[in-house]
């Protein structure tokens, strides 16, 4: 089990880098399984989720060349099977996109039923109506997912929910399908764009991604491509809000402005100062924090992601906050850990109200998902002495060098190694 150390109470200035998005990066490692050409890939994010996707792909039979920590060669080789390992998928959501990876590359796949952060309960109900209806057969037992397609045909696919992941995989799997699939309602993040800008470089036709209308005309053969991901919004917003947090003087870079409006705006509303330029943004705050209500929604609305984090920043505004969560059921298991650092929050179904003003109180705290684990870390940063993170292994699935980029600009975070007597080594200083 990792843990993390973290010295409240100091200020957060300078420059910190944001790596490539995990979110777009586990999106389009799928995607490569289509190539029949070289990919090369840059601006991939070494976090844990991307190397357990590469052991993945590498399991199937690709074969990956490292250019360095966040560049790497796939080269388009013959599938060792249709079955990615129990032992991997179960690590992390994004595993079920191999479904759609594969459905289109072979025409089947067998997939566990997918793993990931514990947001309640995680359907993929939308997934499977997807598949279904361009024309693959979809039997689910022993925890075990089979697709099976003769020939995937075009559709015409309404989704009654707005999801990320199932549009994702519906694209996936139209992008080889013969004839026209178009997607309703679906979800407009930018991940999806990226994904849909990396299979249209390999010679996809997509149109439409992030709006709500997808088109597709399928195609037979997919080239090679060289893309370089987009840069993390959610990592971004990461930064944003924890400068906010503790007060400050951050510029974060490199950026695509446009994806933090949603971010941008509510800090400006909370007492931030945010400077935006054409690719980083600067956050400062001078005077107090300011009570402000937040509902989250699918892009372009409040991320859910940042939702832990911002509750987080809201128990600092004298007053009352009210947080709606509009897009999972049972995002709220970092309150718990919240209230043991001294935090006043009431939670009634998908509603949270906070009871700002107080300040947090260091504690050993425990990490029960990635963004719960990134809201800890700011509120270690916030609360006044000594906070631990246990289980702190769930941030580093979605954040690169989460320490050394805090501590280059500040913070006290350290990791905490446990000496084989069980006792906690410190690193000195
Ligand atoms: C993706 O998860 C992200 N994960 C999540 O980020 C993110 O929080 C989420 O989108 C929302 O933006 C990845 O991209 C790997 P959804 P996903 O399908 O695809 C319901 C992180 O920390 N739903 O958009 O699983 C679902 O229950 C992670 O980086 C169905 O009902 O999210 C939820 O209430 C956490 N049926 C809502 O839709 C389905 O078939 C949105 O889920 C699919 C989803």
């Amino acid at each position: 089990m990792e843990k993390i150390l973290v010295r409240g109470g100091k200020r957060l200035a300078g420059r910190v880098k944001i790596s490539g998005a995990k979110n777009a990066a586990l999106a389009i490692l799928p995607a490569v399984l289509l190539a029949s050409g070289k990919v090369s890939l840059s601006n991939i994010p070494d976090i844990t989720d991307v190397r357990t996707m590469l052991r993945i792909l590498e399991d199937l039979g690709m074969t990956i060349r490292r250019r360095g920590r966040n560049a790497l060669d796939f080269h388009p080789s013959r599938l060792r099977g249709h079955t990615p390992p129990y032992n991997l998928v179960q690590k992390m959501r994004a595993s079920s996109y191999l479904m759609g990876s594969l459905l289109a590359r072979l025409g089947k796949a067998t997939v566990p039923v997918p793993g990931g952060c514990d947001l309640g309960p995680r359907p993929i109900d939308q997934h499977l109506k997807g598949f279904t209806a361009l024309g693959a057969k979809c039997e689910i037992e022993h925890g075990l997912i089979k697709l099976t397609a003769k020939k995937l045909t075009g559709a015409h696919i309404y989704l009654d929910v707005v999801s990320v992941g199932a549009t994702v995989n519906l694209m996936l799997a139209a992008a080889a399908a013969e004839g026209r699939t178009i997607l309703e309602n679906a979800a407009k993040e930018p991940e999806i764009v990226d994904l849909a800008n990396f299979l249209n470089a390999m010679g996809a036709v997509i149109k439409g991604a992030g709006t709500d209308v997808i088109k597709i005309e399928g195609v037979k053969r997919f080239g090679g491509a060289e893309h370089a991901v987009i840069p993390d919004r959610i990592e971004a917003g990461t930064f944003m809000l924890a400068a906010a947090a503790v007060g400050g003087d951050l510029v974060i870079g490199e950026v695509i402005p446009k994806h933090l409006e949603a971010i941008t705006a509510k800090l400006k509303e909370m007492g931030a100062e945010v400077e935006v330029e054409p690719e980083q943004v600067r956050v400062r705050r001078t005077g107090p924090l300011i009570p402000s209500d937040l509902k989250t929604f699918p892009y372009p609305g409040f991320p859910t992601d940042l939702q832990p984090l911002a509750m987080v920043l809201l128990t600092a505004a004298e007053g009352t906050s009210v947080i709606t969560e509009n897009v999972f059921d049972g995002r709220f298991r970092h309150v718990d850990e919240l209230k043991r650092m001294g935090a006043q929050i009431k939670i009634e179904g998908r509603t949270a109200v906070v009871d700002g003003g107080g300040a947090l109180s260091g504690a050993p705290v425990t990490v029960t998902d990635l963004r719960a684990g990134a809201a800890m870390l700011v509120a270690g940063l916030m609360a006044r002495g000594e906070t631990v993170l246990n289980q702190a292994e769930h941030i580093y699935r979605g954040y690169e060098k989460i320490e050394e980029k805090l501590s280059s600009v500040g913070a006290y975070v350290k990791p905490l190694r446990e000496r084989s007597s069980g006792e906690v080594a410190r690193d000195p200083g």
